[in-house]
């Protein structure tokens, strides 16, 4: 999805939320984009950084819990979230953190497995239901439907 959705950007400043071992961000980085890639797990950002040698000084590796921690303000021209698990709460001000920090103008591509896909996984503590899918976000940000598109 990010190559369809990002391949025909003109690199500006991305930040990558919930980076993991930092494929998107390193992606981005080989393209031009100079990157902030965000995660909380120490242990993915090291292998992330580690595989990213080429990129060097275009990708920034930082630890954070996004929850707690919101990046900054309009400053990113591309804000990738791709499978990053936002619980819904009330007040959104977590998801209000990651789309304040598009610039104006800017692209926020937010990529999540269907609610059909991940039906198998409920289990007593967790409920995909209870996560975040593009339609809220559509519906936050008052866009027409045809503003949203669904990738298979
Ligand atoms: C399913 S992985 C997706 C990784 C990558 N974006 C991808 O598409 O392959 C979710 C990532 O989000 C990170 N993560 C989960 N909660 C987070 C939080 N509150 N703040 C920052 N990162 C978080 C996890 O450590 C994990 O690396």
């Amino acid at each position: 999805m990010l190559v369809a959705e990002a391949g025909d950007l003109s690199p500006g400043q991305a930040l990558d939320v919930g980076c993991g071992e930092g494929a998107d961000a390193l992606w981005l980085a080989r393209r031009g984009w100079r990157v902030t890639a965000v995660d909380v797990s120490e242990v993915a950002l090291r292998r992330a950084a580690a595989a990213a040698a080429d990129a060097s000084g275009r990708v920034a590796w930082a630890r954070d819990d996004l929850t707690t921690t919101p990046p900054p303000v309009r400053a990113f021209d591309l804000v990738s979230i791709h499978y990053f698990p936002l619980r819904r709460e009330p007040g959104h001000s977590a998801l209000y953190g990651l789309l304040d920090a598009v610039t104006p103008g800017g692209t926020l591509l937010f990529a999540t497995h269907s609610l059909s896909d991940l039906a198998a996984h409920r289990s007593v503590d967790s409920d995909p239901a209870d996560y975040y899918q593009p339609d809220d976000i559509a519906q936050l940000l008052g866009l027409e439907p045809e503003r949203v598109t669904f990738h298979d």
